[in-house]
C-alpha cells in the first residue's frame, strides 16, 4: 500500500499543486484539505501516514491543528509550511508541539520529498518499537507464567498487587520454580517497565568483584581498576534491578545494600563521594534465608528490609494440577521452535511424569520435554521415550499431610498415593494396603476418585 498524505492549505489550488508533485513523482496516495476541521475529519475517516500542513489559514491555523492530530492520532507525521525564512516563531512552536518538521515557502521539491521520506522512516522506527515492547510485555509479562493451581492464584494476585508499588520484593522457592519470570514479570507491570531490568547474580562472582560490579569503582579502586566504571546500581537508576541468589553475599557487601536500600544512596569502590539513585530492587533466593540469619550468616536488618514483600513459589510436586498445562505448553513450544510435529504424550508417559517428584521443578520438566520433543520419532511421545531415571524413579513412597485434617481425608490421600505408586494397578494396591479389591473399590466410590483411576 502507498503511504497515504493529508495536504491542508485553505488556498486550494495551492495544495492541488503538492498533490500532484507528489503523485507524479513520488509515489505516495494524497488528499486535499481545505481547512483543519475539513483535515480532521477525513483523519477521522481513514488513516493517513503523514499530514502536511499550511500554518496560515483562517479560524484554526497550522499549529492549532498540529496539536489537535497530537493528541488523537500521536503517531502521525506533521510537516508544517511557514510563510518566510524570517519567520521563525512559528517554526519553532510547531517543533514543540511534536512536528516532525517545518518548510518554509517557496516549497523546494526536493526538500519536501526528502523531509516526507524521513518521517515515513521515524514512523516505521516508532511501530517497530511499540510493536517490540508489546511482545516484551508478552514474553515476562503474566501472560508467560503457566499454571492455575490455587498456589500460583495466590503468587499472580501478589505480583498484580506489588507490581506498580516500590516495594522491596524477596522471591523464595526451589530452584527451577520460576522466580526469575516472576522478577521479570514485576518489573514488567511496573512504571518502570521501559527500562530494561537490569540483573546481578550474587553467587557468579568472587566478592570483591561483585562489589563493583554492584556498586561500581573509580580508576584505580585497586589493581586492575584502570577505568572509572559504573556499577548495577547506577545502571538500574529509574529501573529495577534483579539480585539473584541474594544468599550469597558476604556480610561487607550486605552491610553496603543495607545502606542503599535505607536512603538509595551509593558510592562507587573507591570514591569518597556518594550519590543519589532510584532504583526498586527485586531479589531472589532458593536458600532459606530466615536460618541463614539464625546462623549469624546473614544479617537480620537486611533480611527484615529485603523481604517488605515475599513471594514464594511453590515446588511443582505441590501444584500436580500445573504439571498438565505446563507439559502441553512446553510441547507446543519446543515443536514449533525445532520444527517438529509432536502433538502430545501418550497416556501412559503422563502417568509417570505425574508421578515424578521433579526436584528441579520447571525447569527440569521443560529440558525433559524439550529433549523428548527433539527424539521424537511420533505424533505422541511414549513411555519409552522418557529418560530413564524418570521411567524408573517412583515417587512418593512416603505420603507427607497436614495436620488438621479428618481421617478420612487421610484414609482418601492415602489410597490415591497408593494408586499412583502402583500405577492405578487396583489389585497391587489393594494388597499393599492389606484390603480386599471389593473393599478398594468401595472406597474408590466412597471418596469419588474415579476420575483419577479411569483409563
Ligand atoms: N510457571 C512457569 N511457566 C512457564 N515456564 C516456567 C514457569 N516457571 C519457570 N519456568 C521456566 O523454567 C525455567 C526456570 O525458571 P527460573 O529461571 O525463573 O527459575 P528460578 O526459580 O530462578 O531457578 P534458580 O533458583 O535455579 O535460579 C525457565 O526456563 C522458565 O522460563
Ligand atoms: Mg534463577
Amino acid at each position: 500500500m502507498k503511504p497515504r498524505i493529508l495536504v491542508v492549505d485553505d488556498e486550494e489550488k495551492a495544495a492541488r499543486g503538492i498533490k500532484r508533485l507528489l503523485e507524479i513523482s513520488g509515489g505516495y496516495d494524497v488528499d486535499i484539505a481545505c481547512h483543519g476541521k475539513e483535515a480532521l475529519e477525513k483523519m477521522g475517516e481513514e488513516a493517513f501516514n503523514i499530514v502536511i500542513t499550511d500554518y496560515k489559514m483562517p479560524e484554526m491555523n497550522g499549529l492549532e491543528l498540529l496539536e489537535a492530530i497530537k493528541k488523537q492520532q500521536p503517531e502521525v507525521e506533521v510537516i508544517v509550511i511557514t510563510a518566510y525564512d524570517t519567520e521563525v516563531g512559528p517554526a519553532v512552536d510547531a517543533m514543540k508541539l511534536g512536528a516532525f518538521d517545518y518548510i518554509t515557502k517557496p516549497i523546494q521539491t526536493s526538500e519536501l520529498k526528502i523531509q516526507i521520506k524521513k518521517a515515513l522512516e521515524r514512523q516505521k522506527l516508532q511501530k517497530e518499537r511499540v510493536l517490540f515492547q508489546e511482545e516484551l510485555d508478552k514474553k515476562y509479562g503474566l501472560d508467560n507464567i503457566i499454571g492455575n493451581s490455587p498456589a500460583m492464584q495466590k503468587v499472580y494476585e501478589k505480583i498484580r498487587l506489588v507490581a506498580p508499588t516500590n516495594a522491596t520484593v524477596l522471591i523464595t522457592g526451589e530452584s527451577g520454580t520460576g522466580k526469575e519470570l516472576v522478577a521479570e514479570a514485576i518489573h514488567r507491570l511496573s512504571s518502570r517497565k521501559d527500562k530494561p531490568l537490569v540483573k546481578v547474580h550474587c553467587a557468579a562472582l568472587p566478592m570483591t568483584l561483585l562489589e563493583s560490579e554492584l556498586f561500581g569503582h573509580v580508576k584505580g579502586a585497586f589493581t586492575g581498576a584502570v577505568n572509572t566504571k559504573a556499577g548495577r546500581f547506577e545502571m538500574a537508576d529509574k529501573s529495577s534491578l534483579f539480585l539473584d541468589e541474594i544468599s550469597e553475599i558476604e556480610p561487607f557487601i550486605q552491610v553496603k545494600l543495607l545502606r542503599v536500600l535505607q536512603d538509595q544512596f551509593i558510592e562507587r569502590v573507591g570514591s569518597t563521594r556518594g550519590f543519589q539513585v532510584d532504583v526498586r530492587i527485586i531479589c531472589a533466593t532458593n536458600r532459606k534465608l530466615e536460618e541463614l540469619v539464625k546462623k549469624n550468616k546473614f544479617r537480620e536488618d537486611l533480611y527484615y528490609r529485603l523481604k517488605v514483600v515475599e513471594i514464594e513459589l511453590p515446588p511443582l510436586r505441590e501444584r500436580e494440577g500445573d504439571i498438565q498445562l505446563l507439559i502441553d505448553h512446553f510441547v507446543k513450544h519446543f515443536s514449533r521452535i525445532h520444527n517438529k510435529e509432536v502433538e502430545g504424550i501418550a497416556p501412559n508417559a503422563l502417568k509417570v511424569l505425574y508421578q515424578y517428584p521433579w526436584p528441579g521443578n520447571i525447569r527440569q520438566l521443560r529440558n525433559t520435554i524439550e529433549s523428548m520433543v527433539v527424539l521424537c520419532r511420533s505424533r505422541t511421545i511414549q513411555k519409552k521415550d522418557l529418560p530413564e531415571e524418570i521411567q524408573k524413579s517412583k515417587r512418593k513412597n512416603n505420603v507427607r499431610m497436614p495436620l488438621g485434617i479428618s481421617l478420612q481425608e487421610v484414609e482418601k490421600e492415602y489410597i490415591l498415593a497408593t494408586l499412583r505408586k502402583n500405577d492405578f494397578n487396583k489389585a497391587q494396591t489393594a494388597k499393599e494396603l492389606g484390603i480386599g479389591r471389593k473393599t478398594l473399590y468401595r472406597k474408590i466410590e466412597e471418596y469419588d476418585i474415579h476420575s483419577f483411576t479411569a483409563e
